[in-house]
């Protein structure tokens, strides 16, 4: 029996990069996967794809931000499934600048996106995963939100609200047999990154002392154990996923 057969699991920012990679191995896997994301074409086409390899998907196209999306995805998944299992807050977006440049609506879209769709899809789902007296909240962090980085003030205080927020959820919901924990992805080589200024990416490697970069399916690693039951005593933990850059 495949691990996660019989599990559905809802994955945001699942068109393309680390998010589509977790979708399509969970799917593998056997869990029914619910893909949530913004690109319309990008999602059906993934969705598409996993059904064609023989996996369970089902597309909602939906911004995380929105409180009242995320309601209705969840309520859509409970009528159809019966249930949710793994929720994995993995959409972010990035809108860098130093500080003193730093606009209002690069600060707001940041945390709009990458915190409040924390919220939002966490808030929707967690009453089922109680109800069932199993859950598995898995946040996407990242090793900026641990370290900081010039730059990246808006990205990188959104990574750390991720894990405050997972700790905090945790606390309320351990003893309801829900678990919320965190992998915080180091530089993982995507759409977010691959436009990076060559100098910025040699930086990065100069500094990693595994001295390459990360792929997406490092990721989803670390993702399908916190998801699994191996995991099933771990709450309000980060693990890192970064080529030993921050330790
Ligand atoms: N790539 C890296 O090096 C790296 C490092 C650390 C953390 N992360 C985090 O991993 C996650 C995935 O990153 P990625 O590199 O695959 O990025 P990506 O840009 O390739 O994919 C992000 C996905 O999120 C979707 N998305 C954006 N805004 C959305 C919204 N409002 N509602 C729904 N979906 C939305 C996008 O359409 C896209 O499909 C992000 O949270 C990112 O911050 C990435």
């Amino acid at each position: 029996m495949k691990r996660f057969e019989g599990r559905v699991s809802i994955v945001t920012g699942a068109s393309q990069g680390i998010g589509e990679t977790i979708a399509r191995e969970l799917a593998a896997e056997g869990a029914a996967v619910v893909l949530v994301d913004v690109l319309e074409d990008k999602l059906e086409r993934v969705a598409r794809s996993i059904a064609e390899e023989g996996g369970r998907a089902e597309g909602h196209v939906a911004d995380v931000s929105d409180t009242a999306a995320a309601q209705k995805v969840a309520e859509a998944v409970v009528a159809a499934h019966g249930r949710i299992d793994h929720l994995v807050n993995n959409a972010g977006i990035t809108r860098d600048a130093l500080l003193m440049r730093m606009k209002e609506e690069d600060w707001d879209a940041v945390l709009r996106v990458n915190l409040k769709g924390i919220f939002s899809f966490s808030k929707a789902v967690v009453r089922p995963m109680i109800g069932a007296k199993y859950g598995r909240i898995v946040n996407i962090a990242s090793v900026v939100g641990l370290m900081g980085n010039a730059g990246q003030a808006n990205y990188a205080a959104s990574k750390a609200g991720a894990v405050a927020f997972a700790r905090s959820l945790a606390r309320e919901v351990a003893a309801r047999g829900v678990t919320v924990n965190c992998v915080a992805p180091g530089y993982i080589q995507t759409a977010m990154t691959e436009n990076l200024p060559e100098d910025v990416k040699k930086a990065f490697l100069d500094f990693i002392p595994m001295k390459k970069f990360g792929l997406p399916k490092d990721v989803a690693s670390a993702v399908k154990f916190l998801l699994s039951e191996d995991a099933s005593y771990i709450t309000g933990q980060v693990i890192s996923v970064n080529g030993g850059m921050y330790m």
